[in-house]
């Protein structure tokens, strides 16, 4: 037993390559998030495979269409079990509701999280599709949003965490992608926050891929990083 905090980023092109790697750590360790590369490879069936060797899946498919289609893929994913799924928020308030509605009748249905904007997305990014504001009032403004509608949270960067516990107070879920132990590689994330800096931010789960998938003993990088997230020394 690690930490259900963290979210592991199964970013595995097979599912052969990922079983192989689940097959290094249990199901109480960790979280397990499958995204757009591994469900396109391997499919539902895989991701029932996870649940029954006892892990808690985010499906991280970013649902961004029609309020109908984004609904109909919502009621799939709960009817598959999945522990959290999420949409873009750019989708629309619409759109999230439909969401929204497409869960209310499943008793156990999954946290439903939106994504703001992308964290690959810089100003002029955003200028290019029209969008005059900066990406940090972006991110407030769509946050604000997908609360509104009553989602269970956002996916932030840990450096937007404490502005956002701010603006949404306590019950809002924040799960943070770019976190990286305080003397690891960053690899292609730019702006990393170490686990105990996003927690401290008020982050509720910390999305990490690399740094465990990659680590010769992954369960051990877990509980390191749970560790860390209590009493790391920043330097
Ligand atoms: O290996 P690493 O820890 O960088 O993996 C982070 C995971 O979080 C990847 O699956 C990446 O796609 C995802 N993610 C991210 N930044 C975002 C949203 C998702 O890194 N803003």
């Amino acid at each position: 037993m690690t930490d259900r905090r963290i979210i592991v980023a199964l970013d595995f092109p097979t599912e052969e390559i990922a079983l192989d790697w689940i097959g290094r750590i249990d199901a109480g360790s960790c979280r397990l998030k499958v995204g757009k590369e591994l469900f396109t490879a391997a499919g539902p069936r895989f991701v029932e495979q996870l649940m029954r060797r006892g892990f808690d899946v985010f499906l991280d498919l970013k649902f961004h269409d029609i309020p109908h289609t984004v609904a109909a893929a919502c009621r799939a994913a709960a009817s598959l079990g999945v522990w959290m799924v999420n949409v873009h928020a750019l989708g629309g308030r619409r759109m999230m509701e439909a969401a929204r509605d497409a869960l209310a009748p499943f008793g156990q249905p999954p946290l439903l999280i939106a994504v703001t904007v992308l964290t690959s997305m810089a100003q002029e990014d955003l200028m290019e599709i029209g969008i005059a504001a900066d990406p940090e009032e972006m991110v407030q403004r769509l946050a604000r949003l997908a609360q509104s509608v009553g989602l269970d949270g956002v996916v932030c960067s840990a450096r937007e965490a404490a502005m956002l516990r701010r603006q949404a107070g306590a019950g809002f879920c924040l799960v943070t992608p770019g976190i990286r132990p305080a003397r690891a590689a960053a690899d292609d994330q730019r702006r990393v926050m170490t686990p105990r800096q996003a927690r401290m931010a008020g982050a509720n789960y910390l999305v990490v891929g690399r740094p465990i998938t990659q680590a010769d003993d992954p369960l051990q990088a877990l509980r390191d990083m749970s560790q860390a997230m209590e009493n790391e020394v920043i330097e």
